[in-house]
């Protein structure tokens, strides 16, 4: 492990979720909506993300898409079921950890998650580095933050599978060549206002009325 520079700092990162489960307890209102988790990368995001949806029967689904070599994205991604999955006629959102150039999201959101009939499906990710995009048929409806087109790891993402445990984003010291203090700022200014909870809206303990 070497010394990783902050990027998004945890606080950031959890206002942002905030923000990203509203707007989804609000689309989905009184509905039942199966969370897919694209593991491993997207797993801490996922989590977080289900605990903050109010007021939607959330249903939880995994499954595990490869297609990174270290660095390098890889233009046929795998998918592996851990479980079989029951998609048809369901109303689905893909969580994902990041999207790069989009040949992961494009695939399973146009071509594998299809042959199983959903209602509908929407794509939620943490980040959108949005310079490295090479196919632009997934637009997904929530996203966390844009990011510069700099490797990431932590909150999930990895570089050969180490960093993944750590609470915020950041870059890899080594492979920083210019400030992102800039970078730093464009990020936090994404945060919308700051969302109060509210307890009597929380699920806290108390019984839950969906
Ligand atoms: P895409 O197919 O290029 O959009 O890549 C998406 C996948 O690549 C993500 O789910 C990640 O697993 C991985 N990925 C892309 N960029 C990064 C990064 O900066 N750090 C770690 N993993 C990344
Ligand atoms: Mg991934």
């Amino acid at each position: 492990m070497e010394k990783v520079v902050s990027l998004i700092d945890k606080e950031t990162i959890d206002l942002r979720i905030k923000e990203i489960a509203k707007k989804i307890s609000e689309d989905y209102k009184g509905k039942e909506v199966v969370m897919i988790c694209v593991l491993k990368g997207a797993a801490p995001f996922f989590t977080d993300l289900c605990q903050e949806i109010v007021g939607v029967n959330v249903k939880q689904e995994y499954l595990k898409a490869s297609s990174y070599d270290k660095e390098e994205s890889n233009k046929n991604p795998t998918v592996e079921y851990l479980y079989k999955i029951d998609i048809k006629d369901k109303d689905v959102i893909v969580v994902e950890d990041i999207i790069d150039t989009g040949y992961s999201l494009d695939y399973l959101v146009n071509t594998e998650l299809p042959m199983k009939g959903p209602k509908s499906i929407e794509v939620a990710v943490m980040l959108d580095k949005t310079e490295g995009r090479e196919v632009g048929t997934v637009t997904p409806k929530y996203t966390g933050f844009a990011v510069p087109d700099l490797f990431v790891v932590g909150k999930g993402l990895d570089y050969d599978e180490e960093y993944r445990f750590l609470p915020f984003v950041g870059v890899l010291e080594s492979k920083l060549n210019r400030s992102i203090d800039q970078d730093i700022q464009n990020i936090k200014a994404q945060l919308g206002t700051p969302v109060t909870p509210k307890e009597d809206n929380k699920f806290l303990g108390k019984n839950v009325n969906i």
